[in-house]
């Protein structure tokens, strides 16, 4: 007993004073910024090899290093040298990890792995990517696996014995020694990610990775001041839209790799009051069979905490409707049963090709699911209508509303993207009709006014005539609407319509969202109001109030592109009304003549907008009230929002001004009274 004591006494006095081997090595990402913990032997390199520049090339490409610095050895291309780590210990999984990049000859140039007594080379790793020319110099991942000499002591060398001129160097960052499992994991999605063709079940990762690692090339102070756009790329439909855990969120139709419309996925923004959005990742990619080409527009809805999105699968020759949860309102899961509709549930009237867009609502305990598509016989839009119980398990439940024949005019063919909604005691249906033929927007926007039966999932009391279009601008489509945490109805749209070649993308960005509107319907008309929640964002009140006959004029300190503009014109004459974003030669100009309200945008796009057959001026039926007409004006850097006589109707239209197009002007044929009240819309 005495004896035992005494040994363990002994093996702990000799084991426990001496210090545990190593298991990392110093400076494993250089981010000293410079080689401190490394023995640099020859003039490969040396302190100035490390660097934190970001990008390589004539193209600028990235090297996408880890943290600041990492070791471009090409500064020192043609000279030879090692470069030798600290002694570790090898433990845990076993694995290494590393970054790598150049090193075309990998029999001169590699990472080779020591033993630390008899300094034997125990294995050695290269950049097997180096002749693919889009790898040669951007970082690869290696993964090494050295579980065989688990317990080893060991060091690591870079050797650079290359003196060509063909990426005779290395370039390395990020040593990850005796990596954990967990770690391991992380890093082999990395590398997978990394290598751009991302294995199935990777291309959420590798699209929100293109976004950080490129979204910082957008000039910010090109962008609009408030209102949402991408963080690069093209968007289109406002999807999701929806009040969860406190916050307003809205997910977009969102190709981040190209200003032009492409692979779908789900574009993701929060705010805590409709003005001032911030970015979180992509929600969805299209990343399943029910999905591959697209991850089509769609609805969110908040179930006990949970967030569900409603979304359109789109496969070739056929669409379906598909679910993902999430319970943080960030990571997003697809259900392992989607897709939860598909054509084998579809009436024998309903097109399995244009199927899509599910809006979803629950009323007494029950889901209800609309659904934009097209009749099979005649190409006519139609509404389908599903039932659910459990949001899995949908039964198609009727034809909400279906075109005709006598509707074409107004309501053409395959209607998208719907939204059904009660407002005081009716029910409204907001859609976006495709090829309404002669329309100015051959992709419209239109707001049906009913009842809606819910046995027989139609939509009734409908008076034709009253069937009109939300907007009378050029740039509003697909619009969508949630009940916030105060039960307003907030309705957003795309800010751009199809078919018009978008404004900004020579900028690396393309597609806005209109200013969310709080709805209301009065004696039946849908009334648009912006949310007050801007007027949170008003500085630099300025204000004037004049008559002038025939001529234009300024008010001295009026001027700006971001800007709101209250707007009390009492016409007496042919012609009156406001000129914007004034520059030389350029204006944008918004005016009342003969009981209308004009917009006029023929120079205010800098001819960027022409590609379809427009003429670049809308005009919409106003009554005047106590002979004067009131005007909301909001203006962004690339857009004007009309808001007329208290959101009776809406002109919501994308400009392309000079940037020092900033003048504003009061101009009339005849004589007219103005009083304005201006301020510039400041979001930080
Ligand atoms: C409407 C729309 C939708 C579709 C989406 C695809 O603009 O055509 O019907 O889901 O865009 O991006």
């Amino acid at each position: 007993m005495k004896k035992e004591l005494f040994m363990i006494i002994i093996m702990f006095s000799l084991f426990g004073c001496v210090s545990s081997p190593k298991t990392q090595i110093s400076n494993p990402s250089f981010e000293t910024g410079d080689l401190s913990g490394w023995i640099a032997e020859g003039e490969a390199f040396t302190d100035d090899v490390i660097t934190s520049k970001i990008t390589y090339g004539p193209h600028n490409r990235f090297f996408e290093h880890e943290g600041q610095y990492h070791l471009h050895g090409a500064i020192n291309a043609s000279k030879t040298g090692t470069l030798t780590s600290s002694t570790f210990r090898i433990t845990n999984t076993g694995y290494i990890s590393f970054l790598i990049g150049g090193g075309a000859n990998y029999n001169l140039a590699y990472i080779g792995l020591y033993d630390a007594k008899t300094d034997e080379e125990l294995s050695r790793r290269h950049n097997t990517m180096f002749d693919d020319p889009t790898h040669t110099d951007g970082y690869v991942r290696v993964i090494w696996d050295v579980s065989d000499l688990m317990g080893q002591d060991v060091y690591l060398k870079i050797v650079d014995n290359d003196t060509s001129d063909y990426y005779s160097y290395l370039n390395v960052d990020d040593f990850r020694i005796n990596l954990t499992e967990e770690e391991l994991a992380h890093f082999q999605v990395d590398a997978l990610v990394r290598l751009g063709h991302p294995a199935e079940g990777y291309e959420l990762e590798a699209i929100n990775r293109y976004i950080s690692m490129n979204a910082w090339k957008i000039d910010e102070s090109l962008k609009m001041n408030y209102h949402v756009t991408g963080q690069i790329g093209w968007i289109n439909d406002p999807n999701g839209f929806v009040h969860f855990n406190g916050q307003h969120h809205l997910f977009y139709q969102h190709n981040p790799k190209d200003v032009v419309w492409g692979p779908m996925h789900w574009g993701h923004v929060v705010s805590d009051d409709f003005i001032k959005w911030e970015y979180l990742p992509i929600a969805l990619a299209p990343n399943k069979p029910y999905d591959s080409e697209g991850a089509f527009s769609g609805s969110a809805l908040d179930i006990d905490g949970k967030l569900y999105l409603f979304y359109t699968g789109n496969i070739p020759n056929r669409q379906v409707q598909a679910i993902a949860t999430s319970t943080d309102g960030i990571n997003f899961i697809k259900y392992e049963g989607n897709p939860v509709i598909d054509e084998t549930t579809l009436p024998p009237h309903a097109s399995a090709v244009d199927f899509r867009d599910p809006k979803v609502w629950e009323k007494d305990g029950m889901y209800y699911m609309v659904v934009g598509s097209r009749q099979v016989q005649n190409n006519y839009g139609q509404i389908l209508m599903f039932r659910s119980e459990n949001l899995t398990n949908w039964d198609y439940h009727g034809t909400l509303y279906q075109g005709t024949s006598a509707t074409f005019d107004k309501l053409g063919y395959m209607w998208e993207c719907p939204d059904v909604f009660k407002l005081g005691d009716r029910y409204v249906l907001i859609m976006s009709p495709q090829q309404v033929p002669g329309h100015r927007n051959y992709n419209s926007t239109v707001y049906v006014v009913g009842d809606l039966n819910y046995e027989t999932g139609e939509l009734e009391n409908i008076d034709y005539h009253a069937i009109d279009e939300i907007d009378y601008g050029f740039d509003f489509y697909a619009p969508q609407t949630m009940v916030d945490d105060q039960g307003r109805r907030i309705m957003v749209a795309w800010m751009q319509s199809w078919n018009r070649e978008p404004v900004t993308a020579h900028l690396g960005f393309s597609g806005f969202m209109t200013l969310p509107r709080v709805l209301d319907l009065e004696d039946g008309k849908l009334i648009q109001r912006p949310v007050p929640e801007i007027k949170n964002y008003r500085q630099n009140k300025t204000t004037a109030q004049f008559s002038i006959t025939n001529r234009t004029r300024s008010i001295e300190g009026m001027e700006g592109d971001s800007k709101e503009i209250l707007l009390t014109l009492i016409p007496d004459g042919s012609r009156a009304g406001i000129k914007l974003f004034v520059g030389d030669n350029e204006e944008t100009l918004v005016y009342y003549e003969d009981g209308h309200i004009v917009f006029d945008r023929t120079n205010g796009t800098n001819g960027r907008i022409n590609s379809e057959a427009i003429n670049n001026i809308t005009r919409v039926p106003v009554e005047l009230i106590d002979g004067a007409v009131e005007l909301r004006i909001f203006l962004d850097k690339y857009s004007v929002e009309v808001f007329i006589n208290g959101g009776q109707r809406v002109i919501t239209s994308t400009v392309f001004p000079s940037q020092n197009a900033q003048g504003i002007e009061f101009f009339t044929q005849g004589t007219a009274s103005f009083i304005v009240e201006t301020y510039d819309i400041i979001v930080d």
